[in-house]
């Protein structure tokens, strides 16, 4: 059965019981995601979210089982991104993208570099696999280091906020030190990745909309991240580094056959900061609670580290740092687990409920180090659409591990945990207090 987690009663919403208890997007609903992800798998595996469809009139959908949303992502034709739609409506207006309002420099990246599924491919496999993707493993020292570095701060204690001190800062400098930021903007690359991510912590209801006023806002901010990014561009022609911004300022992009230009650099670097952050900080986060929660696995990994990978994960399934995007629509009627979904109908991919699939999954709400192929989870997505960074962020998380089992001999939960969950879109706490024994 799913974990009642330790929070469970300080959302302001009623624990769901039945199908009208579920809520998934008000504030607070965090604390019973996992309550009502059974009620859905048995009464409305397809949930219908009324008016809230991408034009007026239309309908929202809630998919949570596996099989349809495994389906979904695998069909871009079918089921266009709404990344794709965007960028046809920008294509079809009259006013020049870069005027158009609300367009930041990711979009404008998209729409030169990657406007079709082929392209698409091209840019993953020519510019992000090399330095963020599956076979990117020139980074393994570097993530140590940082990983190491980050322990050394607070191993002479007894007890750590490990978020602050660790899941948070250890993302931060592997992205700032991949692009060739110098770590000490990294308090600032903060800010600037808060203010990209604002939609998915405070935007409103499953599409986490951010009203004009907040988007005119978020939009000032990020100006100054475009700035910055272009001086470090300039930089970087005139003093290559080894990092991914120097490269893309040389690399030959061969399915347009030409290198790239400042604004498409900016616009990768853009949804590598975006992604890239806070993402794995969940990621670490909840691993170290899973830890925390089942007595003894820390030592059966340290005494086995082959198992390590397993544990990773096995944790992304069981609590997937995003758990769901309305990302896709349909374009043409669908039936899903009987349910009539028309065509122009906004998808709602609820990543974390197929995760925990019963029909996908044996015991799906156990912790299972060694379950099967389970790396087939959607916690990164699946398709031509999976997750980009991926590769990285599984890297990160077993060398974090590694580290944290060579210089430790236990974790614990420290008192003083609230285990309040931050809103939004992702699954993670605010802080998290451990009491830790050193490694002898
Ligand atoms: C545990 C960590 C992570 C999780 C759970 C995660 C999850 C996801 C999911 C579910 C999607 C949507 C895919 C779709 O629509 O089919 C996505 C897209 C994306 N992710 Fe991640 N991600 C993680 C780490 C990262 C990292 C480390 C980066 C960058 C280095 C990154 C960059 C992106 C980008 C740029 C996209 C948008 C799609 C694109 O531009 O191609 N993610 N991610």
């Amino acid at each position: 059965m799913p974990q009642q987690g330790p929070n469970h009663r300080s959302s302001p919403l009623k624990c769901p019981v039945s199908l009208e208890d579920v809520d998934l997007f008000s504030p607070g609903a965090q604390e019973h995601w996992y309550e009502a992800y059974p009620i859905l798998h048995a009464e409305a595996p397809v949930l219908r979210i009324p008016g809230e469809g991408p034009t007026p009139g239309s309908d929202g959908y809630i998919l949570s089982k596996y099989e349809d949303i495994a389906m979904v992502v695998r069909d871009p034709v079918r089921f266009p991104s709404g990344l794709t739609t965007a960028l046809q409506r920008m294509a079809a207006s009259e006013i020049p993208p870069e005027q158009q309002p609300h367009t930041n420099a990711m979009m404008l990246s998209m729409f030169t570099l990657r406007p079709t599924d082929e392209l698409y491919r091209s840019h993953r496999q020519e510019l992000t696999d090399p330095w963020v993707g599956p076979g990117a493993t020139r980074h393994t020292d570097m993530i140590r280091d940082h990983a190491d570095a980050l322990i050394d701060r607070w191993i002479d204690g007894d007890q750590v906020e490990f978020i602050g001190e660790f899941a948070r800062p250890l993302p931060q400098r592997v992205m700032a030190t991949v692009l060739g930021f110098p770590l000490k903007d990294i308090p600032q690359l903060a800010r600037w990745g808060e203010a990209q991510v604002r939609g998915f912590v405070h935007g409103r209801g499953h599409r986490n909309e951010l009203t004009e006023e907040q988007l005119d806002e978020q939009f000032r901010e990020l100006d100054g991240f475009k700035e910055y990014v272009e001086d470090i561009i300039q930089e970087k022609r005139q003093r290559p580094g080894d990092d991914m911004i120097s490269w893309l300022c040389d690399v030959e992009y061969e399915a347009l056959g030409r290198k790239l230009t400042d604004l498409e650099i900016n616009g990768i670097v853009y949804a590598m900061i975006i992604g890239g952050l806070e993402t794995t900080q969940y990621a670490i986060e909840e691993q170290a609670q899973l830890l925390c929660e089942h007595p003894g696995l820390f030592q059966a990994l340290k005494a086995d580290r082959s198992k390590i990978r397993g544990f990773c994960e096995e944790a992304l399934r069981l609590r997937s740092p995003t758990q769901g995007l309305s990302s896709r629509t349909t374009t043409r009627d669908e039936v899903f687990h009987g349910v009539q979904v028309p065509a122009g109908s906004l998808l709602h991919l609820r990543w974390a409920a197929g995760n925990v699939d019963p029909d996908e999954w044996d015991c799906p709400y156990d912790l299972d180090i060694e379950r099967k192929a389970v790396t087939r989870h959607l916690a990164f997505s699946q398709g031509p659409r999976v997750c980009p960074g991926a590769g990285i962020s599984r890297q990160e998380q077993l060398i974090a591990w590694n580290c944290l089992l060579d210089r430790l001999d236990d974790i614990e939960y420290a008192p003083g945990n609230t285990f309040e969950h931050q809103p939004g879109i992702m699954l993670g706490t605010l802080e998290l207090h451990l009491k830790f024994s050193r490694a002898g």
